[in-house]
């Protein structure tokens, strides 16, 4: 579809609110389309043998994205990604009811969070596009005004780098990560045959509702363990009981890293394409999601997204950290700046 027609598609005013979709291209033939609602990546177009692949899940009109809400596709998700449990946020003493959505946890910060707000465009050019939101005071239950402001670089080197800003007038808690579903096929193939690695040793195991249980469990001998490249699919079906909780993977793994430096998180590579994603990041860990609850929308090229049609990095610190002592801390004191970096390089 050609780019013109795609900001046709999206270049509308919904609800009082003023949409666009602005596309990064490089001189590799990279075009990667970023839309101000939710702050997210709606196409990623790869050039090749003489014909494009789009790698990420989604669709070609803004219509569509109002419509499927609840599976954040592409979307910057905050200001407190993946769960906290029960929604219960105690800071300085006080505690505060943050909004349920999910099992009776709060799941991407409820219902109403950065990924359904139109963000304001500050610059937009071929290589970046730079976008603030300010979430007021209380929003969802946090505490504070939280100015965000996420830019999306494309590199010569085929490097979307993703980086993240905020600041609060009141101490708060901040998770943010991008919920891009990938398929290196960009077909209706599925995302099963792909070969994956992922720098981790631990993961996190979770609870019937997806809070981590606190424990750094060992993915030496478990279907956890992606430390050599292996199929996403080998053992996708294995009776372990954290792959029965989680209807395929839906966890966290703690990221081999010594700070919070800049460091190598996960590959994967389309086995029909051989297109290969990298991801490297700031941030301790990452969530793997093998899209277990995609529920059946028609997607771009009438794809039907299903379970397993796509799968997510998402690049962030541990679900539940406020009420996990031992995970590294979400706390952002006010007045202080949050930073994060995340980079999708494709090969
Ligand atoms: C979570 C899943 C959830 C999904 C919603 C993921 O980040 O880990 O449990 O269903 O987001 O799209």
């Amino acid at each position: 579809m050609d780019l013109n027609q795609l900001e046709k598609n999206f270049n509308k005013t919904i609800n009082n609110l003023s949409i666009k979709t602005h596309f990064l291209k490089n001189a590799n033939g990279i075009k990667v389309g970023i839309c101000n609602y939710g702050a997210r990546i709606t196409h990623f177009i790869i050039p090749q043998n003489n014909k494009e692949v789009d790698i990420v899940l989604g669709f070609n009109n803004i219509e569509d994205y109002f419509k499927e809400d609840e599976y954040y596709y592409g979307v910057t998700v905050g200001r407190f990604a993946n769960r906290i449990a029960k929604g219960k946020l105690t800071l300085n003493d006080e505690t505060f009811q943050l909004a349920i959505n999910n099992g009776g946890n709060c799941l991407h910060s409820g219902k109403t969070g950065f990924h359904n707000v139109a963000w304001e465009i500050i610059s937009a050019s071929d290589e970046s596009i730079e976008l603030k939101y300010i979430s007021p005071d209380g929003e969802s239950g946090f505490p504070g005004e939280l100015t965000c402001t996420v830019k999306f670089s494309l590199g010569v080197n085929n490097d979307l780098k993703i980086h993240y800003n905020a600041n609060s007038t009141k101490d708060t808690v901040v998770n943010l990560t991008n919920h891009s579903y990938f398929n290196l096929n960009g077909d209706d193939c599925g995302i099963l045959n792909h070969q994956v690695r992922i720098n981790a040793k631990y993961y996190l195991p979770i609870n019937s509702s997806g809070i981590p249980t606190g424990e750094y469990a060992e993915v030496s001998k478990t279907p956890f363990d992606f430390r050599v490249t292996k199929k996403l699919g080998l053992e996708i079906e294995n009776q372990h009981p954290q792959i029965i909780i989680g209807k395929g993977y839906d966890h966290s793994f703690k990221l081999e890293k010594e700070a919070n430096e800049l460091t190598f998180a996960a590959s994967a590579r389309g086995d029909l394409t051989n297109i290969k994603l990298e991801v490297f990041t700031t941030e301790p860990g990452m969530q793997l999601y093998t899209g277990n609850y995609l529920g059946g929308d028609k997607g771009k090229n009438g794809i039907i997204y299903k379970e397993r049609s796509g799968f997510c990095f998402e690049t962030q610190h541990y679900p539940n950290s406020p009420n996990q002592p031992k995970f590294p801390s979400t706390l952002l004191k006010a007045g202080d700046l949050f930073k994060s970096t995340t980079v999708f390089k494709i090969s």
